[in-house]
């Protein structure tokens, strides 16, 4: 995909399609005014006689016109004028794309309306132009033996028109959002493989893969079961017990700086599935624990992603990748164990195993003396029951670091929400036997899912980030939602600038 800014006026955009926008009502905004003209009223004509309503989403492809430097223009409905904002905005270019998508249309000039500059700037409008183009065109990476769907034909993409003065902050929006997506293409493709192709040694293989394609800056070390063993990280060797898929503990360093900056450390679960356990599930949607995977997914994506960018800042990520299966030799309810941090840990719900793996690797990111820990995981069904599934959590220890995050959501629409980290969560994890039990009852349980964590990560500056709600979908549209990666991005960058 190749992406452009362009400043001169709409109607005169040589490509195979120009895109503009008609508010409801017949109303057009300066861009299809200019075009109107451009076409002697023909669109307010068309407009009137009722033939396009306006509508968010609604489209029109409008072949063969005359008048344009473009042969096809394509109408798309913003909504009501009055409340014309970013998320109608957005609304608008999905449509707009999923409707090229569906022609042979290569080459498109976008050309809707934009918000108001308080509600989208120059970059992020580059940043998420691209990154939604990107999302829009992806295709689930089936393994269907027949009828292969033909890929979107659309392969480069002008938006604007923009002033002069604003053209450079857009084009680095765009060349950010346009390694987003890819990055994000390889998020959602580990995602939606199945466990039995994606497996802790399928990670720890797209990993070195990463390190091939970014040699001078990224270090792949890959721990095997007698590595992990040598860690000492009993926490993860109880989970992957009962599995006959051999674990994985991933450690990507990226060095985009000289400089001897702490680096940023990211901490991804990856679960490659999810049974329960001893604590086994229930069966209905069990195959979408295929999914418990997508914070690892995160964590190699956003490696990819500052290595792709070539942020100037140091991050490593940390995966630790098992199965949690059911088996003779399987960790069962009641099981105390030590983890890499010393602590003994009794395992009272063997389902309760993404902060068990994730215990140890945070355990890990010590030695890194870092600026920040975060971590990525989808943790709890609490968290959907809490948040449904337009929103991620944020916990942690540091009230700044977690309104970094949040904000880095709000300015992506990858939108994050805190909720409260306090002492009495984990005074609730309290064990006759060992010095913390994994679980604390049903109430709050995305909450004390994360004060577990807090036992871990205490001396550093850690966020949690808890994606069971927001990195899938379920359903007939089945399949990984690539979030939060512009999130993650987004606030990577900033770091990076700061
Ligand atoms: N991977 C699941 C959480 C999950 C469930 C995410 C459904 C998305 C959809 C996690 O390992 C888990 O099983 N958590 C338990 C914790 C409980 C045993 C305290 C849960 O949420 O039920
Ligand atoms: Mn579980
Ligand atoms: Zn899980």
């Amino acid at each position: 995909m190749r992406f452009e800014a362009f400043n001169r006026r709409a109607a005169e955009q040589r490509a195979d399609c120009l895109v503009i926008g008609a508010f409801e009502r017949g109303e057009l905004g300066p861009i299809g005014s200019s075009v109107n003209s451009a076409l002697r009223g023909r669109i307010a004509a068309l407009l009137s006689r009722g033939d396009f309503s306006g509508r968010a989403q609604e489209t029109l492809l409008l072949p063969e016109i005359a008048g344009l430097a473009a042969p096809r223009l394509l109408l798309v409905g913003l909504g009501a004028r009055a409340q014309y904002n970013r998320r109608q905005w957005r609304r608008a270019l999905q449509g707009a794309i999923g409707a090229l998508a569906r022609t042979r249309i290569a080459s498109a000039a976008l050309a809707l309306e934009r918000p108001a500059a308080r509600e989208l700037d120059d970059y992020y409008f580059g940043r998420s132009s691209a990154e939604m183009v990107g999302a829009a065109l992806y295709r689930v990476n089936d393994l269907k033996s027949t009828r292969r769907a033909r890929p979107p034909a659309l392969t480069r993409v002008r938006i604007g028109p923009v002033d002069a003065d604003a053209l450079p902050a857009v084009r680095r929006g765009l060349a950010a959002g346009e390694a987003l997506a890819q990055s994000s293409t390889l998020l959602r493709n580990l995602a939606n493989l199945p466990a039995n192709v994606c497996t802790p040694r399928y990670l720890a293989n797209q990993a070195r893969e990463l390190q091939g394609s970014y040699r001078q800056r990224l270090r792949v070390r890959i721990f095997d079961e007698a590595a992990i063993r040598r860690l000492r990280m009993g926490c993860l060797l109880a989970v992957t017990r009962g599995s006959e898929e051999p674990p994985r503990f991933i450690v990507l360093e990226y060095r985009g700086t000289r400089r001897k900056r702490a680096p940023i450390v990211l901490v991804g679960k990856g679960v490659t599935f999810d049974t329960g356990g001893i604590s086994l599930k229930d069966p209905q949607a069990m195959d979408e624990m295929k999914y418990d995977m997508c914070g690892a997914a995160t964590v190699l994506a956003a490696m990819d992603y500052v290595a792709r960018a070539g942020l100037a800042l140091n991050v490593v990520g940390l995966v630790p990748a098992c199965e949690n299966m059911p088996d003779g030799r399987a960790v069962k309810p009641g099981d105390i164990v030590t983890s890499a941090s010393g602590q003994t840990v009794e395992i009272l719900n063997t389902d309760a195993e993404g902060r068990l793996i994730l215990c140890d690797a945070l355990n890990y990111a010590r030695r890194y003396e870092p600026e920040a820990v975060v971590d990525f995981a989808t943790l709890t069904g609490a968290c959907i029951i809490a948040l449904g599934h337009h929103q991620s959590a944020v916990m942690g220890n540091d009230e700044a670091l977690a309104r970094e995050l949040v904000e880095a959501g709000n300015r992506t629409d990858d939108h994050a929400w805190p909720l409260p980290l306090t002492e009495d969560y984990a005074d609730q994890l309290r064990s006759n036997f060992a010095d913390v039990a994994n679980i604390a009852g049903r109430d709050g349980g995305a909450i004390t899912a994360a004060a577990f964590l807090g036992k871990f990560t205490t001396g550093m500056r850690w966020a949690h980030m808890d994606i069971a709600g927001t990195a899938w979908t379920s359903g007939k549209e089945k399949g990984a939602s690539g979030r939060p990666l512009s999130l993650v991005a987004d606030f990577l960058s900033r770091r990076a600038a700061s």
